[in-house]
């Protein structure tokens, strides 16, 4: 069945304390929102609508990074989870199928239990995703009767027994989209609250011939973030599960509890990571990669064999193809590294194309800013750029040619040409030993002066 998410992100966020709207404070790189989303792109959903209050146009502006198709819904007043939802109705307009409710700020919900939600859809009308709390506090209490969700009821409201109820609702629900606003056009707001409450739904669907049940899932799926040190809890636990997936995917991790991974990050099978490396957004490592200690990855890719550091930098726009070799201290920005090119120590590549089977030599670097423009560097194929080369772009080394060390490379060098730019060398016979016997006889009347 086709199905549209509406995901709850207007609230403010109070206790974050934060000039920044709560969902988008990033975990793993990503916005809080874009968890949730992540997880409900299990049902590969025909629509998504976000649903924007506090700071919506800075959301709004987020979510279109990650999905251009997301709809932005724009819930002025915050008046209630139900009045929240109420907002989506205009962009599921014609839409048929399951809608199903997420909070923007809940970011660990599997995408397992998300489908079991979706399961549970083809016996009940409204499924709600309840879990067994260690401390049920405040959240609402699910009332069930068997396998019926009779009601939901708010902390708030609850009676002393209903308190005594330790399953509780983790806000997520999911109805057939037509069915979901009908039910969400009769609920009020009387009660300790005053606020449109989006459980009430369940009571709702009973007393209109329709039925509900609970699906659960395990507390820590519903862990949300409402102030800074659950964002600090958040992230250690996205990290670790992040370490776990990639271990079960067939990577080795020397020592997992460094390595810090983004959202997106993907690796292959085989691919070896060394301790204390860093992905930021849009990485992907192809398999058989050797990423070694210290290095930083950030919107980069990296292919099949190539090895990569200790202590190296791949910035955005940076390519590795096979077997390529990115040694230390050497950053790599906006750059193709051909197959095999070594480029292994001490050197900044931007804005270039290397072509295979090239060698780099130490204190290489691409001079690729004039203060106002970049320009780019290409080098060809089986080029060998001597030891602190300036290439000063744009400027193109063909194939097989050779730069000599020290060489400034400020004009085009034809293929297999060798081109030398750089003052030329003069010995003079002798001269060393004089100087330094006049220097010392300096120095030593000095010192019989003081
Ligand atoms: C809600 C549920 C409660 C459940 C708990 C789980 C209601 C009435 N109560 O309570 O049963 O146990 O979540 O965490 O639904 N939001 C809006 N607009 C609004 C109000 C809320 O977008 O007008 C969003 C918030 O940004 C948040 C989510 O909805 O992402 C939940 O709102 P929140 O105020 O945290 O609900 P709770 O009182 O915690
Ligand atoms: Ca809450």
């Amino acid at each position: 069945m086709a199905t549209a998410l509406i995901l709850l992100a207007a609230g403010q966020g109070t206790r974050m304390n934060s000039d920044l709207p709560k969902v988008l404070h990033p975990i793993g790189n990503a916005p809080l929102f874009a968890h949730a989303l992540a997880s409900g792109s299990a049902l590969e959903p025909e629509r998504t609508v976000l649903v924007v209050g506090h700071g919506g146009d800075l959301v709004a502006t987020e979510a279109a990074k990650i999905d251009e198709e997301i709809v932005i819904a724009r819930q002025e007043e915050q008046l209630g989870t139900a009045h929240a939802v109420l907002q989506a109705k205009d962009a599921l307009a014609g839409f048929e199928g399951d809608a199903i409710v997420l909070y923007g700020d809940t970011p660990f919900i599997s995408e397992d239990t998300i489908l079991r939600m979706a399961e549970a859809r083809k016996s009940a009308d409204v499924v709600v995703l309840g879990f067994e709390a260690a401390d049920p506090a405040r959240y609402g209490r699910l009332v069930m009767e068997g396998d019926r969700l009779t009601r939901i009821v708010e902390y708030k409201d609850a009676t002393e027994a209903e308190r005594a109820i330790t399953f509780c609702n983790s806000g997520l629900i999911a109805a057939e989209a037509s069915v979901l606003f009908e039910l969400l056009d009769q609920v009020g707001n009387d009660n300790a609250a005053g606020e449109y409450y989006l459980p009430d739904i369940v009571e709702i669907a009973w007393k209109t011939g329709r039925t509900a049940t609970a699906v659960a899932c395990d507390e820590s799926e519903t862990l949300g973030v409402n102030t800074r040190t659950e964002l600090a809890r958040a992230e250690a636990i996205f990290q670790s599960s992040k370490r776990a997936e990639a271990l079960d995917n067939g990577v080795t991790l020397m020592a997992p509890e460094t390595v810090f991974f983004s959202l997106d990050t993907y690796i292959g099978r085989d691919t070896v990571v060394e301790p204390n490396v860093i992905f930021g957004p849009g990485v992907t490592v192809e398999s058989g990669a050797r990423l070694r200690a210290f290095s930083h990855f950030e919107g980069c890719h990296v292919s099949m064999g190539a090895t990569v550091g200790p202590f190296a930098r791949l910035r955005p726009g940076a390519e590795l193809a096979n077997n390529a070799h990115i040694g230390n201290f050497v950053e790599v920005k906006n750059a193709l590294i051909g197959e095999g090119t070594k480029v292994n120590h001490l050197t900044y590549i931007g804005d270039a194309d290397i072509g295979d089977g090239t060698n780099i030599g130490a204190g290489t670097i691409t001079c690729n800013y004039d203060g106002v423009f970049k320009h780019r560097t290409v080098v060809g194929r089986n080029a060998f750029i001597g030891s602190n080369t300036m290439l000063v772009a744009p400027v193109t080394v063909g194939d097989e040619a050779m730069t000599a060390s020290g060489s400034v490379i400020t004009t085009n060098v034809e293929p297999g040409a060798l081109a030398i730019g750089r003052a030329k060398q003069v010995n003079k016979p002798m001269l060393a030993v004089r100087m330094f016997e006049k220097l010392k006889s300096l120095k030593a009347k000095k010192q019989k002066g003081q």
